[in-house]
């Protein structure tokens, strides 16, 4: 249908037009404002449309008339639409922002675990003092678990009821008992003279309950120089227990039999704060490396000495933080982890 074309209606549908735009304040309401005054349908259009109709001679200023207000729409649907998506994105900006500085409420930071903490702790100190760290396999042969320790073939620890020998038994493999087989892995792949500790898990056919557990930590200490006696073994262990317990800590030897030392010691630990009282706790074993073991590892007794020492870690955490119950130190429960603190 066609409308007359005057200036006043093209005004009047122009202004309806940039009012509608105007009014927008959203991508939705501005595409409204679109089709109703700029479609299809719009006035405007309606106008544009009825520009056939004009006389011939008309034509020109009619036709300016009405592309001017188009055009006049269209720019300011242009510019509407910028300012909207500026808008938007602004808003939605806002909405998604996160505050880094925000302390987490539900994140709870893991830590590592005690007995790794410690046993760390205690390598970094002799790292320090240029020991290295060696390590051997969980599961070990039986020559380096027994045999070449010296220990004679009906020694009760290769028994049943300790050892977890593992098929088939002809393999002749066991979950390592003790980290003293790394002595020998140490002495047959390294250069003398040798300091090194290994820390390291080993298994016993134990039941866990408060003071016992089936996989337990160990850390083994030995060194293999000229001229090594028993008193740099105890001069090590002090400082070991030092380390450990605190400087009020000292160290006492009582003689023992292990199979691969010679003379062998067992080495109890005082500090005055034990609980319980100032005492006398058992914390490992020790001695000087018996001859047999060093010619296990093509070593000459004559030329070289050494010492070895091993103790328990989870033994240590217990004295040293008074942790009564061994379930506490396998179970996994974070919350007796956070006690020893957030190292990661
Ligand atoms: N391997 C022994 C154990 O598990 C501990 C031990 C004793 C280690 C004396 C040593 C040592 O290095 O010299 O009971």
């Amino acid at each position: 249908m066609s409308v007359e074309i005057t200036e006043s209606s093209v005004a009047s549908a122009l202004a309806a037009a940039l009012e509608a735009i105007a009014q927008a304040t959203d991508s939705s309401s501005l595409k409204a404002a679109r089709s109703s005054f700029l479609g299809e349908n719009s006035p405007l259009a309606a106008l544009n449309a009825s520009l056939k109709d004009v006389p011939n001679d008309q034509k020109a200023s009619a036709g300016k008339l009405v592309g001017q207000a188009r055009a006049e729409a269209n720019q300011a649907y242009a510019q509407a639409e910028e300012r909207i998506v500026v808008a938007e994105q602004n808003a939605k900006l806002d909405a998604e922002r996160v505050d880094i500085t925000a302390a987490p409420s539900h994140f709870r930071a893991g830590g590592r675990h005690p007995l790794m903490l410690l046993q760390e702790e205690f390598c970094d100190a002799f790292v320090g003092m240029g020991w290295e760290i060696a390590e051997g396999p969980e599961l070990e042969s039986e020559w380096y678990n027994f045999d070449a320790l010296n220990f004679d073939e009906d020694h009760p620890a290769r028994a049943m009821q300790d050892t977890f020998f593992v098929e088939p038994v002809d393999a002749h493999l066991v979950l390592r008992t003790h980290t003293s087989p790394v002595q020998l892995r140490a002495m047959l792949e390294r250069e003398l003279p040798i300091y090194v500790l290994a820390p390291g898990r080993v298994y016993r056919t134990d039941e866990l309950d408060a003071t016992h557990t089936p996989v337990f930590t160990q850390i083994e200490g030995l060194a293999i120089d000229k001229g090594l006696t028993m008193a740099h073994l105890r001069g090590t262990l002090e400082h070991a227990a030092r380390l450990m317990f605190g400087d009020d800590a000292r160290i006492r030897l009582r003689p023992n039999y292990f199979p691969f030392t010679e003379p062998s010691a067992e080495l109890d630990v005082w500090h005055p704060t034990f609980v319980g009282g100032a005492r006398w706790i058992e914390w490992g074993g020790c001695g000087m490396v018996n001859a047999n073991v060093l010619r296990s590892a093509g070593i000459d007794p004559e030329v070289y000495t050494g010492f070895a020492f091993g103790m328990g870690v989870e033994r240590t955490l217990m004295f040293r933080n008074q942790v009564q119950d061994m379930h506490d130190m396998v179970e996994g429960d974070i919350r007796f982890s956070q006690q020893f603190g957030m190292v990661v």
